[in-house]
């Protein structure tokens, strides 16, 4: 099951999400791959891994490399991980150039979902509307909306929900689904409340019941190459990750008693709210 982690914002929580639902879902013994398509390679330095030229998903997408000798382990056990380099920003030229930009991810990771290896991989896509987050929602089974709670986000989140449909309508990815959108960075603030309360009514059960509360420690636990479900594991914080990957789970459950009941045809998720 490939869930991409994404939303053209940075600063956001994509990655913060990224290597802790990695890390919750590993403690629940679910075998994880992450990877890292954004070129500043946060969740490859947050999972303990030091970037390195000529390491990344690059050279499979160009088809100069076998995918098998990319995968690393990480600081967190049964959590490994595709880095990210910055040479991974050419690519987006290069994949435009020849010309199959949106099905070069795909490609590869095909064989690593039918390999079964991994119960899910997390895709941490970079902040911006880019040939990588096309690519990673044209090869996606769902997209996870991390938001921070402040007014300008709701303008953000539509984009990407638009994003989204285009995916489906167009026929690159018709099954995409919205897991769910997660708010993140949460301070009790009045404006904080009522961008939570508008984003709640708007979207409705797609929101995570979970909010990521603001702390120190979440920004303090990349540098000691850890998430922070791992660095700080009884925080407020952590806590809330480990929520997010119990909902995270039964959502996915819910979804495969849906497919179950319309006999193998998955119906979008989201197809209620975009
Ligand atoms: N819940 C949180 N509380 C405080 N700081 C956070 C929290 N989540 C993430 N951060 C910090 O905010 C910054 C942006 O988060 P990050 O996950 O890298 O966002 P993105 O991947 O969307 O750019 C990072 O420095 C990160 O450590
Ligand atoms: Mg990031």
């Amino acid at each position: 099951m490939i869930v991409a982690i994404a939303n053209q914002k940075g600063g956001v929580g994509k990655t913060t999400t990224v290597v802790n639902l990695a890390a919750v879902l590993a403690a629940k013994r679910k075998t994880v791959l992450v990877v890292d398509l954004d070129p500043q390679a946060n969740a490859t330095s947050g999972l303990g891994v030091e970037p390195r030229e000529g390491l990344s998903l690059r050279n499979a997408l160009l088809d100069t490399g076998r995918l098998d000798d990319f995968i690393v382990g990480t600081a967190v056990d049964k959590v490994n991980l595709i880095p990210a380099e910055v040479n991974l920003a050419g690519v987006e030229v290069e994949l435009a150039r020849a010309g199959n930009h949106l099905d070069g991810l795909r490609r590869v990771l095909d064989p690593v979902e039918k390999s079964g290896v991994f119960d899910y991989v997390l895709i941490d896509c970079p902040p911006s509307l880019g040939i990588l987050l096309s690519s990673a929602l044209a090869s996606a089974g769902s997209v996870l909306v991390p938001m921070q709670c402040e007014y300008y986000a709701m303008e953000g989140l539509s984009v990407i929900l638009q994003l989204v449909s285009r995916m489906r309508n167009s026929g690159v990815n018709p099954d995409l689904a919205v897991d769910g959108i997660l708010m993140t960075m949460y301070g009790r603030t009045r404006l904080a409340d009522e961008v939570v309360s508008q984003v709640r009514e708007h979207y409705g059960p797609a929101v995570y019941k979970t909010m990521i509360p603001r702390s120190v420690r979440a920004g303090e636990a990349p540098s000691y190459g850890l998430p922070v479900v791992a660095y700080a594991p009884t925080t407020p914080v952590a806590k809330a990750y480990f929520d997010v990957g119990a909902e995270f789970l039964a959502r996915e459950r819910l979804r495969q008693s849906v497919s179950r009941m319309t006999d193998g045809v998955l119906p979008p998720a989201s197809s209620t709210i975009v």
